[in-house]
């Protein structure tokens, strides 16, 4: 679905990710991991097109996007859930969810994405008129990922879905991911937390100053020595 080669990107003509190159197949849930400034957010910002590539080519479900703009790529099919949630604190959790779906045509398909996405959080449908500002930061990041959802993605990434969130609610929302998985949608997530991440996707690159250092199945980079070593304390 997805394939990434010798991928350079960058701020203002200064490369951060060198000669990246990366895979996803339909179905699979990948992650990258690494630590903060390793580069995450820069490739998820070049896979959804918010960035263009220096060098390198990013292929999505055979075609060469690399030019295509961002609007472009979500209707195509690829949904970008950003670090940091950013949702309209003031608007409620239906106007939000909304939001996600402006790619869609009608009316009717909108509706229809919203029942969905409201049958595998029934929790949102319960409290849609509530304003988002008033959830709490786990729950907020699952209406995150419900309203990139909403645009019905092939792909849909998410950055960093733990951050700033209590351990107890890392766990929540991780579970908010198995409910997708349920649904056969491809997943691309990156995160910090290195062994959570790992232990819910199928495979998994290791990210360290914007080059990948590892890759391999979830728990091949589980028991690896510089996973181990650099990343769970071991
Ligand atoms: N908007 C930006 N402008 C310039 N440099 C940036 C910008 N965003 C990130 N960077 C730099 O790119 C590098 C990778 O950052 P980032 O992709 O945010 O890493 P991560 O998501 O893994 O924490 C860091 O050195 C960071 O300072
Ligand atoms: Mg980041």
């Amino acid at each position: 679905m997805l394939k990434v080669r010798n991928l350079k990107l960058g701020y203002d003509n200064v490369p951060v990710i060198f000669d990246v190159s990366l895979d996803v197949k339909e179905k699979e849930v990948v992650s990258i991991v690494g630590s903060n400034g390793a580069g995450k957010s820069t490739i998820l910002r070049g896979l959804s097109g918010l960035i263009k590539p220096m060098a390198g080519t990013i292929e999505f479900m055979g075609e060469n996007i690399n030019k295509i703009p961002a609007h472009k790529l979500v209707e195509m099919g690829i949904a970008h859930v950003p670090e940091g949630r950013q949702l309209f604190g003031k608007l409620t959790v239906r106007e939000n969810l909304m939001m996600g779906a402006y790619v869609l045509k009608d009316e009717a398909t909108k509706k229809d994405a919203l029942d969905q996405v409201y049958a595998l959080f029934p929790r949102l449908k319960e409290r849609e008129s509530q304003p988002a500002e008033t959830f709490s930061g786990g729950e907020q990041q699952m209406l995150a990922i419900a309203r990139g959802l909403m645009s019905r993605p092939k792909l849909l990434m998410i950055d960093e879905m733990s951050l700033g969130l209590a351990p107890v609610l890392v766990d929540k929302v991780m579970d908010s991911l198995k409910v997708i998985r349920t649904t056969g949608i491809t997943v691309l997530i990156v995160e910090q937390k290195v062994k959570e991440a790992l232990e819910l996707a199928d495979r998994g690159y290791v990210l360290a100053s914007g080059r990948i250092l590892q890759t391999g199945t979830s728990a091949e980079l589980l028991e690896s020595d510089i996973v181990k070593k650099a990343y769970l304390g071991m």
